[in-house]
């Protein structure tokens, strides 16, 4: 038996805010009744209000892994070309997903320490001379390596190579966390999910769908059943879904939505970053190594640790979790027991981060793992130079 709160300190799912709780515990309600018109009218708008888009939005009761097949089966056919990035995990599962459904997805090899590059993605559209490659996949935010790539960037590659591909782009652990513009940045497909800096639970999917894309999807010949935008944007315009929607969830996605606005967009994003900033500097003060190699390119969302030579960060992870009811992420994939990675996202504040720290340090020390003492003292200072500034 452990007191006082758990500390859910993966990048994601993460601590849903009480306010967002009380709001799911409401009463459901008609999913065709006249209240739910303006819950599902709230519920979308609100997310178009953090995608930062006039477009359409659509939203589906599952998990990320779900929006990701939603957008490719929406706008592609059987054959197309995908070009895809290994960032990562999950930029390998999602191509993962591409193969599944019978695209042919290229992944492009990566070091799992860097996110995509602009150059690389302009290299790869000017060679397509018969322009086969139909679209452009790439994670804002690769969960797996604590890595955000630079979608403006990745962006202007493409109109430079003047090439017509759609660009998808998975923002399921950087939506609410990392400043992101859908119109602005000219995305065609934002995928997200509910369960990160949305600050909900899991079990909410996104779609936001740019007019290029829709056009794209009345012509796209992949198969498609649950996930066909057609039928949700038709019911969506009154408020409606075409099959039962997530009653509770959506109860929780305007209040937490609220709370995003309350803060302000900006705000939010500047707290993630200092707090992605505390937490590099306890790191390089403990002696140890962030994963992400690109300083432009550090997550404000997390910060994946390499464990020194000759040590596991499972046996890491479970000395803290045991000893301070503290969770952390583990290594993923090819980084199994390699690092684990501090979630510094969603609903978070300096307390709650230098817990965390402290929990790493003092774990650190349990498992006899080699770190120089100091790194909460170096973050405490860092956040006590900027307090005020954000968060
Ligand atoms: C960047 C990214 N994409 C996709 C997924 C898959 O989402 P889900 O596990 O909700 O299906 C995750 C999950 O953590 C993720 O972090």
């Amino acid at each position: 038996m452990t007191s006082g709160r758990h500390f859910l300190q993966i990048p994601g799912p993460t601590n849903v805010p009480d306010r967002v709780l009380r709001a799911i515990s409401y009463p459901t309600i008609d999913h065709r009744g006249p209240e739910f018109a303006d819950l599902g009218r709230a519920a979308i708008d609100g997310l178009k209000s953090v995608v930062r888009t006039e477009s359409d939005v659509v939203i589906y009761p599952s998990s990320g892994t779900g929006a990701w097949e939603a957008a490719l089966v929406n706008t592609l056919s059987p054959g197309d070309r995908v070009l895809m990035f290994e960032t990562g995990h999950f930029g390998t599962l999602w191509a993962g997903v591409a193969r599944d459904l019978g695209l042919d997805a290229e992944l492009v090899p990566g070091d799992w320490r860097s996110g995509v590059d602009p150059e690389v993605v302009e290299e790869k559209l000017r060679a397509d001379a018969d322009q086969r490659i139909a679209a452009v996949a790439v994670v804002h935010n690769e969960t797996s390596t604590g890595v955000t790539s630079r979608v403006p960037e990745i962006r202007a590659a493409m109109d430079r190579a003047g090439h017509p591909a759609l660009l998808l782009v998975d923002t399921i652990s950087s939506l609410g966390s990392v400043d992101y513009r859908h119109d602005e940045w000219g995305v065609d497909v934002t995928v997200g999910c509910s369960q990160k800096g949305l600050m909900l639970p899991p079990g909410l999917s996104f779609n936001a769908i740019s007019a290029k894309a829709l056009r794209a999807s009345r012509s796209a010949g992949l198969r498609r059943a649950y996930w066909d935008w057609g039928p949700m944007l038709d019911a969506n315009t009154g408020g409606y879904f075409p099959y039962t929607p997530a009653t509770n969830l959506l109860f929780g996605l305007r209040e937490a939505v609220a709370m995003l606005h309350e803060e302000g967009l900006d705000q939010v994003f500047a707290r993630h970053r200092r707090h992605a900033e505390a937490t590099r500097r306890a790191v390089s003060a403990w002696g140890l190594e962030v994963l992400c190699r690109v300083p432009s390119e550090h997550s404000p969302v997390l910060t994946a640790v390499l464990m020194p030579e000759g040590h596991d960060s499972d046996e890491l992870r479970s000395t803290i979790l045991g000893g301070f009811d503290i969770s952390l992420g583990a290594g993923l994939g090819r980084l199994a027991g390699k690092v684990f990675r501090i979630g510094h996202l969603g609903h978070l504040n300096d307390p709650a981060l230098l817990g965390t720290l402290g929990g790493v340090e003092a774990g650190m020390r349990i498992a006899k793992v080699p770190y120089r003492p100091g790194g909460v003292t170096v973050a405490a200072e860092y956040l006590a130079d900027t307090a005020g500034e954000a968060g």
